[in-house]
């Protein structure tokens, strides 16, 4: 491992549901117990309902109390806050992932960057770790996770690239694609899991070619819809804990580093002809999204398409 874990994490304030099944902030400030099965779940099981307060007053920066119904609010600036949160970014080295990363550490978040280059080869940036995984060997992702600890959110952006023709491949490549992709997300679930604190999250990126298959695509195709199957059935599993996934289109990033200038520059001018928003998707809208997956509590089995409408038309290919 490039680095080793960091130390305890900040306070932040845990989330709970009361009797009711109505979810409520505690206001508390407390460190994560260190558990090593899942600390949502303990958390779950162990947290006691905080009392109503019934007067409107802060209770701590950014909370409100609602003197109606008793429950307390966060604002959405207090929402977007990460400070004293860690987040992990598996991809976190180019594209979609290096977006966040600098989006999480705008917010305040502990950011973990995760990815196959070697630490020389990155930009060093303050208040980010750099590590190196490789999401298809299974020491090396539980490695990641044992050396990171406790964390808040995670967002696997890894992928094995470009696909092919059925024809042009043969089994073992196309097992490759599904290994790199599908059980690439697979494995940084299984080990981040345990070690996601209450109000944790998990996100996972596919793409438009789920619901708009390209010629050329059917693996990445079968595999972004695996990993969306995935994502609602660990929603569902993993519960409080929240699984959700977004679904990009053309989005102008390394991904596509294996055009000629020439030919990238074609491909933008032609997707901003196609596509209803009139542009290429840039790495920023992607994270925008990542971190409201991240953020709002209520929202959990989605897949959040963030396609600029690419998947209503016709598409460039
Ligand atoms: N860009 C698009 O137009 C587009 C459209 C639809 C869907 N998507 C999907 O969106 C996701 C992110 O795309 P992107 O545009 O951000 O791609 P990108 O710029 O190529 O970034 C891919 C990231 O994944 C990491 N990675 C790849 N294989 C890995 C492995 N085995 N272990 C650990 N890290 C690995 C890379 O790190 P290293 O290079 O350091 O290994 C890099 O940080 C991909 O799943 C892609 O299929 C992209």
């Amino acid at each position: 491992m490039a680095n080793s874990a960091a130390g305890g994490a900040g306070d932040y304030a845990r989330t709970k549901r009361g009797q009711s099944g109505e979810q409520t902030v505690s206001g508390l400030h407390c460190r994560a117990a260190p558990t090593p099965r899942s600390a949502a779940m303990t958390s779950a099981r162990t947290a006691t309902a905080a009392a109503a307060p019934t007067s409107v007053r802060p209770r701590r920066e950014g909370t409100m109390t609602d003197h109606k119904t008793g429950t307390r609010e966060e604002s959405l600036a207090a929402r977007l806050n990460l400070a004293g949160q860690r987040v992990v970014v598996v991809g976190g080295t180019s594209g979609m992932g290096a977006a966040t990363v600098r989006a999480a550490r705008e917010l305040g978040a502990d950011v973990v960057s995760a990815g196959r280059r070697s630490v020389s080869e990155r930009k060093p940036a303050d208040g980010v770790r750099e590590v190196v995984v490789d999401t298809t060997d299974e020491d090396s992702v539980r490695a990641l996770f044992e050396s990171v600890g406790e964390l808040d959110h995670l967002l696997v952006t890894a992928s094995p690239g470009q696909s092919g023709r059925l024809l042009d491949q043969d089994l073992a490549q196309a097992r490759s694609f599904m290994d790199g992709k599908f059980f690439g997300s697979w494995t940084c679930a299984r080990y981040a899991a345990p070690r996601l604190r209450s109000r944790g999250s998990i996100t996972f990126v596919t793409g438009g070619s789920v619901v708009r298959p390209r010629v050329g695509a059917s693996m990445i195709t079968a595999a972004f819809a695996a990993v969306e199957g995935l994502t609602h059935a660990l929603a569902v599993e993993l519960g409080p804990l929240r699984v959700n996934a977004i679904r990009p289109s053309y989005t102008d990033t390394e991904f596509w580093s294996f055009l000629s200038d020439l030919e990238r520059e074609d491909f933008r001018r032609r997707v901003a002809q196609t596509a209803p928003v009139r542009r290429a998707g840039a790495p920023q809208d992607v994270a925008q999204g990542a971190i409201f997956l991240m953020t709002n509590p209520q929202v959990t089995g989605t897949i959040l398409e963030i396609t600029g409408g690419d998947t209503l038309v016709n598409n460039v290919d």
